[in-house]
């Protein structure tokens, strides 16, 4: 990428990121959920989100199809326009826990190397990021097909399709994996919010 940000300085306030944490009473983090379109991803993001609400904490969800109608509705799905509402949304989630927020992704995120990259940022900031792959096979993604993409995927209407004739590279090492045909959103949300526990976000 071409860097056409010259003569910028950094500029440090006068709160940090410990005095945010402690008014917030937990933890500024990243979830980051990838699998397929209808595996279940924002599903159960928004069942952790009003989960942690109820408990006092403050969530927050960056869903795909939701950006792409503001921040990145100049992106298509060509793998390039991927790679770019990745990065975008990978400093996004990075500034909303240096914020203090729970901030949870819902993106496709197919390309391995853009999550990592997204797990890079964080860990160089002292952020905790947790992978969360939705490994729901395609054949039940296919069938509850909610938005009938799939269908005009298959009848040729609908190019570049992740899963059909487009790429989805599974994670090799996420910290949670939720088979959503085996379990409910309440469920899996329990074992995210484990996992927060775990990891002292909480
Ligand atoms: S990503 O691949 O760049 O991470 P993102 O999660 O933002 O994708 O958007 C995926 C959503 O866009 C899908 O849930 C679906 O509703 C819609 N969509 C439209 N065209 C495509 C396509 N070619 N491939 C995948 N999803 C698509």
């Amino acid at each position: 990428m071409e860097i056409r940000a010259t003569n910028i300085q950094w500029h440090e306030g006068h709160v940090n990121r410990n005095d945010r944490e402690k008014m917030l009473k937990h933890r500024g983090a990243t979830i980051w959920f990838t699998g397929l379109s209808a595996s279940g991803k924002s599903t159960l993001a928004f069942t952790v989100e009003h989960a942690l609400m109820e408990q006092g904490h403050l969530a927050y969800v960056l869903d795909g199809d939701n950006v792409r109608h503001g921040l990145n509705k100049n992106l298509g799905f060509s793998a390039v326009d991927r790679e770019e509402n990745i990065r975008r949304i990978s400093e996004v989630a990075k500034l909303f826990a240096d914020a203090g927020v729970i901030c949870m992704t819902s993106f496709i995120s197919p390309y391995r190397a853009d999550r990592d990259n997204a797990r890079k940022l964080h860990e160089e900031a002292n952020l905790t990021f947790i992978e969360v792959f939705m490994d729901t096979p395609i054949e039940v993604c296919e069938q509850r097909d909610p938005k009938g993409l799939y269908k005009k995927a298959r009848a040729g209407e609908l190019k570049q399709f992740t899963g059909i004739d487009d790429p989805y590279e599974a994670p090799l090492n996420p910290e949670l994996i939720v088979n959503t045909a085996q379990l409910s959103p309440a469920e899996a949300a329990i074992q995210v919010i484990g996992l927060l526990q775990e990891r002292k976000i909480l």
